[in-house]
């Protein structure tokens, strides 16, 4: 079913919930390997190109991503979640959905206030800010801040996931990933 039933989430928001994961997941581990790769070596700058690659995926699709949200309602989970871990759950993925729009977009402020060019697979972005340092000090640092709160967020949300499915055993995983 292309939408959302109330039992299960529909193809559309696996697709998106799976293309955001998966892009989001391959941003972190780009950037967090590069600081690996020796200092002004072609490993490091394609490490880098593959982390901005990978955040502008997110960038495309969150949009409309938040906007299918917005038309489907959530399925509901069985047996039915605690007030306060609704509470949490809610608020991480609010959290999560406002990080994927804000970072990619501070991302590309910081690319350009470092003086380059933003390309998305060959083409290239309008430039939005020119270079300057006070600017790229600014969007860089909260940038780098916000990604390491994304990184937090992740790791939160996919235990949580394993956690309903193997110790509470609802139906949240499943209403996500099952058939
Ligand atoms: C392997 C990694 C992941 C697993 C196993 C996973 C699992 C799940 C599950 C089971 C749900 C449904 C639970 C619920 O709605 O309460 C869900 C929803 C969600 N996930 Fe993930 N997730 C993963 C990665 C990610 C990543 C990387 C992001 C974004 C940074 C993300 C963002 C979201 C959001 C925003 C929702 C809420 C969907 C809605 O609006 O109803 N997930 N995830
Ligand atoms: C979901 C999308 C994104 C996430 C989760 C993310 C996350 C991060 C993280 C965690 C860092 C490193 C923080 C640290 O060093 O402690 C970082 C650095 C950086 N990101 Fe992103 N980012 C995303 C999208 C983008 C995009 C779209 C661009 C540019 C087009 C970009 C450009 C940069 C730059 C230039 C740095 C600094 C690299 C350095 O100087 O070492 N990011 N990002």
């Amino acid at each position: 079913m292309i939408f959302n039933s109330p039992a299960k989430y529909g193809i559309m928001s696996r697709f998106f919930h799976g293309f955001c994961a998966v892009s989001v997941i391959a941003a972190l581990i780009f950037i967090e390997i590069k600081p690996y790769f020796p200092k002004g070596g072609d490993g490091r700058a394609l490490m880098q190109y593959a982390h901005m690659q990978a955040g502008l995926f997110v960038l495309w699709l969150i949009a409309p991503r938040i906007l299918w949200r917005s038309a489907n309602s959530e399925p509901a989970v069985d047996p039915a979640q605690g007030r306060f871990i609704k509470a949490v759950a809610n608020l991480t993925h609010y959290m999560l959905y406002a990080l994927m729009l804000v970072l990619p977009i501070l991302g590309v402020l910081t690319w350009q206030a470092s003086g380059h060019t933003v390309d998305f697979f060959g083409i290239t972005l309008p430039a939005i800010v020119g270079s300057g340092a006070e600017v790229k000090t600014l969007v860089k640092s909260t940038h780098e801040f916000l990604g390491n709160v994304m990184l937090y967020l992740v790791i939160l949300h996919v235990l949580a996931a394993l956690w309903h499915h193997f110790v509470v055993k609802d139906t949240t995983f499943i209403r996500m990933f099952g058939r």
